[in-house]
This record gives C-alpha cells, sequence and structure tokens, in this order.
C-alpha cells in the first residue's frame, strides 16, 4: 500500500539482489525507517523484537531468513539450525511454522550447493503468494461490505471496527482484515473504520492508524474500552479482525481483547468475520481454548507507555506504581461460536469444522 504516495511491500528484496529490506515497525508511526537484513540473526532478531510482526509478515520474514542462512550455511547441519532458531523468536502465529515447513520441504531434496537459490525463490513465492491471497481475502470482504451499504442512506459510510492491527504492515500487501477495507475506499464505497487503540503495544494507534491514514481511508482512533458503547448505539456495521492462528473447529486466537469486542457483537448483532489466509489455519489443533498456547510477554508493555514528547523525543513513560505486580497475555481465544464467518482466499466459511474442511484439501 502507499506511504506518501510511494507503494511499498513490508518485506522485499534490496536493490543488491540478495538482502532483505524491512519497515522497523517499532519506530512507527513516528519514523519511518527501512532496515536491511543480511543474515540468520538479522531475520531472527526483526521477528523477536517485533520490527515485523502479524502472523503472515512473520511468516514471509521466516522464509527469507531461513533462505538468508542457506547463503552462510547450506548443509543438513544448517538447514536445521536456521529451522530451530526461526521456530523459536515467536510462539503464536502459526503462519511461522507453516513457512520453515514448506521452506524445508522445498530445499532439503537438494544438494547442498543448490539450496541458497532455490530458497531464494521459495520465499519470494511465499511473500507474493500472500499478496494474491489478501487481495483475494479482500474481494471476499468487499461483497460484504456492498451487501451493507445497500441497505444504508446513500452516502452514509460503512462503518467498520478493527482492533489491533491486521493491516498491511501485518501481511506482505493490503493485510487481511483490512483489504476488504482498502479495496472498498478504492472502489468509492464510503467506508469509516473505528481503530482500537489495542493495548499493550497499541498496535492500532501506532500501526493500523498510520497505514489507514496514509492510504486516505477515514478513521477514528479509540480506546479499547469504547467498541462495547458504539456497537450498543449502532455506530458499528461490521467488525474485521486477523488473526494468529485459528483452530480446524474454527476458533480463534488473536490479540488480547479480540474476545471482548466478539462478545459485545454478539450481544448487539454486529456481523463479526475474521479475515485469514489458510496459512493461518492451525489443523493440528481441534479445540482453540485448551489447546492453544497464550503468550505472555514482557511486564514493561504494560508499566510503560511509548510515545512522542512535545519536543520530538521518542520516549517510554512509566504508567504504574514501581514494583507493582503485572499480567501480561498478549493473545486471546475467541470462540469460533462468536464468529459469524471466516473470510479466506478460497471463500467465506462458517467457523466451525465443516466450513473449514470445505476449503481444499491443498489448504490442509
Ligand atoms: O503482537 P503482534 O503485534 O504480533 O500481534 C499480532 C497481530 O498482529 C494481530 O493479532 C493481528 O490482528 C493478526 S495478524 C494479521
Amino acid at each position: 500500500m502507499n506511504v506518501d504516495n510511494v507503494h511499498y511491500r513490508s518485506i522485499w528484496i534490496n536493490s543488491d539482489g540478495w538482502s532483505v529490506d524491512i519497515i522497523d515497525q517499532t519506530r512507527l508511526p513516528h519514523v519511518f525507517t527501512i532496515n536491511n537484513l543480511q543474515t540468520l540473526q538479522d531475520a531472527s532478531s526483526a521477528i523477536k523484537e517485533m520490527l515485523v510482526r502479524g502472523a503472515p509478515l512473520i511468516g514471509a520474514t521466516a522464509a527469507y531468513g531461513y533462505y538468508l542462512a542457506l547463503r552462510q550455511d547450506p548443509s543438513d547441519t544448517g538447514m536445521d539450525n536456521a529451522y530451530q532458531q526461526l521456530f523459536a523468536t515467536r510462539p503464536t502465529a502459526v503462519n511461522l511454522r507453516w513457512a520453515l515447513d514448506r521452506m524445508q520441504a522445498r530445499v532439503s531434496p537438494l544438494k547442498a550447493a543448490d539450496r541458497a537459490l532455490a530458497a531464494f525463490t521459495e520465499a519470494g513465492e511465499i511473500a507474493d503468494q500472500d499478496v494474491v491471497s489478501n487481495q483475494s481475502i479482500g474481494q471476499h470482504g468487499l461483497e460484504l461490505i456492498r451487501e451493507i451499504t445497500a441497505h444504508k442512506k446513500p452516502g452514509d459510510p460503512v462503518n467498520i471496527l478493527t482492533h489491533c492491527n491486521a493491516g498491511w504492515l501485518a501481511t506482505v500487501d493490503w493485510g487481511t482484515a483490512t483489504a476488504p477495507i482498502y479495496m472498498a475506499h478504492d472502489a468509492g464505497i464510503a467506508v469509516h473504520v473505528w481503530v482500537d487503540e489495542t493495548r499493550p503495544r497499541n498496535q492500532g494507534a501506532s500501526l493500523t492508524a498510520w497505514e489507514l491514514g496514509h492510504h486516505g481511508v477515514p478513521h477514528s482512533l479509540i480506546v479499547d474500552n469504547a467498541g462495547g458503547h458504539l456497537m450498543q448505539h449502532g455506530l458499528v456495521d461490521l467488525c474485521l479482525v486477523g488473526s494468529d492462528r485459528t483452530t480446524r473447529n474454527g476458533d480463534v486466537c488473536n490479540k488480547i481483547g479480540t474476545y471482548l469486542k466478539a462478545l459485545a457483537a454478539k450481544h448487539n448483532q454486529v456481523p463479526f468475520y475474521v479475515c485469514l489466509p489458510s496459512s493461518t489455519i492451525d489443523w493440528t489443533i481441534g479445540n482453540g481454548i485448551s489447546e492453544v498456547p497464550i503468550e505472555q510477554r514482557d511486564t514493561n508493555e504494560v508499566a510503560k507507555i511509548v510515545g512522542k514528547l512535545d519536543d520530538g523525543e521518542i520516549a517510554a513513560v512509566n504508567i504504574a506504581p514501581e514494583k507493582t505486580n503485572i499480567v501480561n497475555y498478549a493473545f486471546d481465544i475467541t470462540p469460533a461460536e462468536l464468529v459469524t464467518g471466516l473470510i479466506t482466499e478460497r471463500a467465506i466459511v462458517t467457523a466451525d469444522e465443516a466450513g473449514l474442511a470445505s476449503l481444499s484439501s491443498e489448504a490442509q
């Protein structure tokens, strides 16, 4: 999508033809910085330190990290080390495992000398495929938005609530939850997005608001607790969120707070859709609530807020008494019964085993 009218992906090959460029998301929205990845270590740190984040982008970065590792050591041991190091970077997004398995399956049958080039090609295909998937998710979601517009007064915007950042920054391009929004906006349909700030790291405030603003999509930033009130007063027509892992029974693991939005949506009869590529489906798990481990992150994310001071300095300030006990769950599970539908690249399906099984066997 666009940044100051220039089209960017969130990850791409540098003009040197071999190294990999990313946008450092830890510095947004205040500073737009491009970082260059040249080694396995660079890619692992970028994922671990959350310079890149979002399930599909984590997968794509891991794929490129695997390729960078094989440039240095294409032996069986090098391959295994790369897999293990990258796999250990983040625990929740299942796209990480999906991408690494795909890379390993592609290159391991080859002679060591041929592996790096094959890995380069495969990582590029993973990235390109993510863009195509998101475009397809966008087309399916666009139809939902069109249906809602048909019941609105001419010119009245469709109000869409989103949580966290499932935008183009969380993918290679377009985003998952934002793809239908960008497509509707580009098609001239009036949309307005309620952007949850998304404590503790505020990905909504720092990333979603930033990217929507750069693309010219009307939006309003709200505190996380405002969604229920807005839905109760008829101010939300549709919720669109992303997912870090969706289990085969349709339970959705996503950024902490998603579950509360789904509860409020159900109570207020607001359609609640989850947008995801099939690489985010964990076919090995049949119950998200009991089986998906929930990551607990650094308590400093809760104790501090990072922002720009009036003099331009970026600083972290404490918001809690020193030594307060803090617990920081990073994700939650929205049970399938609260999900109106799953918007995948293949189709919109019901959030249950039958719906997911209806996706082709290739997806599994
Ligand atoms: O902790 P993060 O920033 O990696 O959070 C994950 C996410 O980006 C979200 O949960 C997102 O909504 C789903 S990924 C498209």
